[in-house]
C-alpha cells in the first residue's frame, strides 16, 4: 500500500497499523470491514479524504487526534486536542485502584484531572456500585469526558469543573487517584512527538514538574476517610520526590510501583 510506504519513509514505525486506521477513518469502516473491502477501488472523494488524513499523520499529528479514538482499559474513548491522549502506562494506576475496591463495594472515589475521563470511567465501568467524582479545570476536557460517559452508558461518574479539590470542599473519599500534569516546564520532550500537540495544561507541572503533585498530596489528607488511599501517576524519575512528599504529608505505607518496563510510575500511601 502506497500510504504505508510514505509513512515508513517518514520514519513512522507503526506505518502499517496507522495506514489501516487512517483508511478506516476515511471510509468510515472498522479494520475488519476494511479486510472485506480490500479489493474495492476508492472513489475520488474517499481517496481525497484518505490523502488528507495521511498528510496530517506525515506532519506527525497524533493518530488518536486524527481518528478521534483511543482505546483505554478495554473502553473505546473519544479524544480531541482538548484532552491528553490516554497512555497505556496509566492502566497501571487503574489496576492499583481496582485492587483497592472489592467488586461489590460501594466506594466513593475522586479522580483529579480527569481529561478524557479514562481513569474515572475505567474504574466506574469495572466497579459499578462505586461512585466516582471526576474533576478537571479545563471545560473542553470535561465536555469530552462527559461525552465519553454518555457514549459508554456509564452513569456512576459525576463530573465537576474546578481547581483540584475546590469542587469537593468538605467531602471525603475512600480513594483519590490522579494522573496530574508532571512534565517540567523546560523538558525538551515537550517539543517532540505527540506532546507537541497536547494541551500544555495537561502536561506541565511547573519548573520541576512537581507543582500539581505537591498541591494534590498536600490537599489529599483533608479529603480522605480514615485508611483512605492516594494513588498518583508521575514521571519515571519522580518516584523518590513523591515518596518524600507523601511521607511529609503524614501518609503511611508509602510506596512506588513500576510499569511493565520497570520504570517508577505510580506512588501512593494511606492516610
Ligand atoms: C496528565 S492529564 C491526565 C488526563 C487523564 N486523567 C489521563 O490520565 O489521561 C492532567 C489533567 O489535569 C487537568 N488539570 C490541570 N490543572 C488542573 C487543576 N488546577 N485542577 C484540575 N485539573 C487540572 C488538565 O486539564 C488535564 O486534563
Amino acid at each position: 500500500m502506497q500510504g504505508v510506504r510514505r509513512l515508513l519513509g517518514a520514519g513512522i514505525d507503526s506505518a502499517r497499523l496507522d495506514a489501516e486506521l487512517l483508511l478506516g477513518c476515511a471510509l468510515g469502516m472498522s479494520r475488519e470491514e476494511l479486510i472485506v473491502a480490500a479489493r474495492r477501488k476508492l472513489s475520488v472523494v474517499e481517496s481525497d479524504r484518505y490523502e488528507d488524513l495521511l498528510r496530517r499523520r506525515l506532519n506527525r499529528e497524533p493518530l488518536a487526534y486524527i481518528t478521534g479514538r483511543r482505546e483505554f482499559y478495554g473502553l473505546e474513548l473519544h479524544v480531541t486536542p482538548a484532552v491528553l491522549i490516554p497512555r497505556p502506562e496509566t492502566e497501571l494506576l487503574v489496576d492499583l485502584a481496582l485492587a483497592r475496591i472489592p467488586a461489590a463495594a460501594e466506594r466513593h472515589v475522586l479522580d483529579l484531572g480527569t481529561g478524557s475521563g479514562c481513569i474515572a470511567l475505567s474504574i466506574a465501568h469495572a466497579r459499578f456500585r462505586s461512585r466516582i467524582t471526576a474533576i478537571d479545570s479545563a471545560p473542553g476536557a470535561l465536555a469530552v469526558a462527559r461525552e465519553n460517559a454518555q457514549a459508554l452508558g456509564i452513569e456512576n461518574v459525576a463530573f465537576a469543573e474546578g481547581n483540584w479539590f475546590a469542587p469537593v470542599a468538605g467531602q471525603r473519599f475512600e480513594l483519590i487517584v490522579s494522573n496530574p500534569p508532571y512534565v517540567a516546564a523546560h523538558d525538551p520532550h515537550l517539543l517532540q512527538g505527540d506532546l507537541r500537540y497536547e494541551p500544555r495544561a495537561a502536561l506541565i507541572g511547573g519548573v520541576d514538574g512537581l507543582d500539581a503533585l505537591r498541591v494534590i498530596v498536600a490537599g489529599a489528607p483533608a479529603h480522605l476517610r480514615p485508611s483512605g488511599a492516594l494513588l498518583l501517576e508521575h514521571g519515571y524519575d519522580q518516584g523518590a520526590a513523591c515518596r518524600i512528599l507523601l511521607e511529609g504529608a503524614g501518609f503511611h505505607a508509602v510506596r512506588t510501583w513500576q510499569d511493565l518496563a520497570g520504570r517508577e510510575r505510580v506512588s501512593g500511601g494511606v492516610a
